[in-house]
This record gives C-alpha cells, structure tokens and sequence, in this order.
C-alpha cells in the first residue's frame, strides 16, 4: 500500500484519479504546470465534490475528507516524498519521457512510477528513467471515479515487484485491475477503437444509417451506448490517432483508419467537443 501518491496532470483524468486514491485514504499531492491550471483543476474538484454532495451521492464529511487528503502544487519538488507517481499528462513521447527522467532522480530510488497513457509504449517510456524497472502503466478509464477497470501493464523493463504493487494498490482503491502485457492499444482500445472505426465505414458506405447502426449494437449486442454516439463522445481525432498508433505499431492492414475517419477529423469535426460528429448537437 502506498500513503503517498502524486498525481501529475491536473487535466480530465489526473484530478479523477486524484480522488480514487484519495477516497481509499492515501495523501494526494496534485501537480500541472501553471497557477491558473491549478487554480482551474481545484474550483472542478470543489465543483464536483459540491454536485454530488447536492445529490446525496456523498456525505458532507467524505467531500471534507476528500479535500483534506488532496493538495496541489507547480512544482515537481513538492512530490518528492511520494512512494507513487501517476502520470496523466499530455499524450506525447517525448514530455512524458522528460518527465519520467526527472522523476526517477527526484523520487527515493524504491518509488513506482506509472503512466496512464492510453496508447505510448511503456517501454520507451521507462527507457528515460534511471530506475526503468520501477516503471508500469495504470490506465484508468474515463471516468475514472466511476469505471472499475485498471489495466497494469508490464513493460519490457518491469519488474514482478512493481507489478504486484500496483495491482495491489489498484485493488486496495477499489478498482479491478486486469493484467497486460505491452502491446499496442494494451486490451480495451484494440477491441473497441477498430470496433468504432468499423462503425464509421458502415456509416459511410450506406450500409445503414448512423442511427440505425447505434441501435443495432445497443438492441443487438446489449452495449449501453451505439458506437456512432462512443465515438463522438471519446473525439473521432482521439480514435483516429489511436487507429493511427495500431496501425504504424504493428503494420497490419486491418487496422487502417477509414478514410471517412480522417476527413471528419480535417474538416474540424470532432464530435460532441465541437458540436458535430457523426452526429449533429448543435
Ligand atoms: N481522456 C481520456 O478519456 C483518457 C482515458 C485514459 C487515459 N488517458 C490518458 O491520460 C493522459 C491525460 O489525458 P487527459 O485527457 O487527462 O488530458 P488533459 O489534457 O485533460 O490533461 C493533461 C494535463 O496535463 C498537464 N501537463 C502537461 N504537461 C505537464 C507536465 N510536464 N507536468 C504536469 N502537468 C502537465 C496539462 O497542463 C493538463 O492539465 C493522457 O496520456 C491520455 O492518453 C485519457
């Protein structure tokens, strides 16, 4: 069990993460790059806190627990002490690997270091640490207050220490973790994120309409949401940059973005972020 965590990120999933350690009582040091981002990431976490207190989704003494246990800084220093680092920050190679480099000096040489990437080899991330066996990924999913799952994956430097202790840890928070070893797209997004691009091609061709086809997999497959609708929601430029990866990672044809895939995402078309997708919320 670690008492110390730090989250790096305070962005979508750094300050959900944040309150899944700090709701199972662990000290949580938050860290993002500006006193604005900070001051921003705090005023949601209240926000959110206040909602669900409103809602009686949370007792008034849990939310004060929560806020006790959660603090925020800029500075990389103040999270030191932590036995645990969770790094939720911008999904590219090389910042993340600045940051692993830096962390692997500045934590006790025993500390965990883990990534929530959804798509970077953990691997060539651990590759900047001094300590690279120390080095795992955590992938919560969104929203991680909320979704049980936490993929551990084991890198080609990970060690059977590191792993057992997340996984432990990820269990002691509440969460269920599944084991994967390295590989593009880790478990859900290699199933889910071709099942989407798929949606989009079927769409395309006129095979069936975008409704029709979210219907068929809700009615058909008893999935809580169409794949139209998920993949407005998650941002078609997020699926297909992920197609992209499973693509160049492993060269495999069957992973081609669908050519409408990519013209939706040129023309700005995002989905629910930008107001249009495949579907129209405007
Ligand atoms: N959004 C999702 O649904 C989702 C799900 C699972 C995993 N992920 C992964 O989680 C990570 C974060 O995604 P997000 O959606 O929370 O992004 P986000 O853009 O909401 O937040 C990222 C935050 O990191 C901060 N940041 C950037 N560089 C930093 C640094 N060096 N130190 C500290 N903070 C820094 C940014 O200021 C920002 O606040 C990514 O690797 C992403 O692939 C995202």
């Amino acid at each position: 069990m670690f008492e110390q965590v730090a989250v790096i990120g305070a962005g979508t999933m750094g300050l959900d993460i944040a309150q899944c350690f700090a709701s199972a009582g662990r000290n949580v040091i938050v860290r993002d790059v500006s006193e604005a981002i900070v001051s921003a990431a705090k005023a949601r976490l209240t926000g959110a806190l206040e909602r669900s207190v409103a809602k009686g989704r949370l007792a008034p003494g849990e939310r004060d627990k929560l806020l006790e246990n959660i603090s925020f800084t800029t500075e990389l220093a103040d999270c030191a002490g932590a036995q645990l680092a969770v790094e939720a920050i911008v999904e590219r190679a090389e910042v993340k690997k600045l940051l692993f480099a830096e962390l692997s000096k500045l934590l006790a040489p025993g500390a965990v270091l883990a990534s929530n990437t959804s798509s970077i080899s953990i691997t060539e991330i651990a590759s900047a640490a001094t300590n690279p066996q120390r080095v795992v990924g955590m992938h919560f999913f969104n929203p991680a207050t909320v979704m049980k799952l936490v993929e551990v994956i084991r890198g080609a430097f990970t060690s059977d220490e590191t792993f057992a202790l997340v996984k432990a840890e990820a269990e002691a928070i509440g969460k269920t973790p599944v084991e994967v070893n390295e590989a593009p797209g880790f478990v859900v997004n290699r199933l889910l994120i071709p099942m989407l691009n798929e949606a989009v091609g079927i769409w395309a061709e006129g095979v069936a309409s975008a409704a029709d086809i979210d219907a068929a997999m809700k009615l058909g497959c008893n999935h809580p949401m169409g794949p139209l609708a998920l993949a407005d929601l998650v941002g078609l430029d997020v699926v297909l940059s992920i197609m992209e990866t499973l693509h160049r990672e492993t060269g495999d044809g069957k992973y081609r973005p669908h050519p409408k895939l990519r013209q939706l995402v040129r023309a700005g078309t995002l989905g629910r972020k930008t107001g249009k997708g495949v579907f129209d919320y405007r």
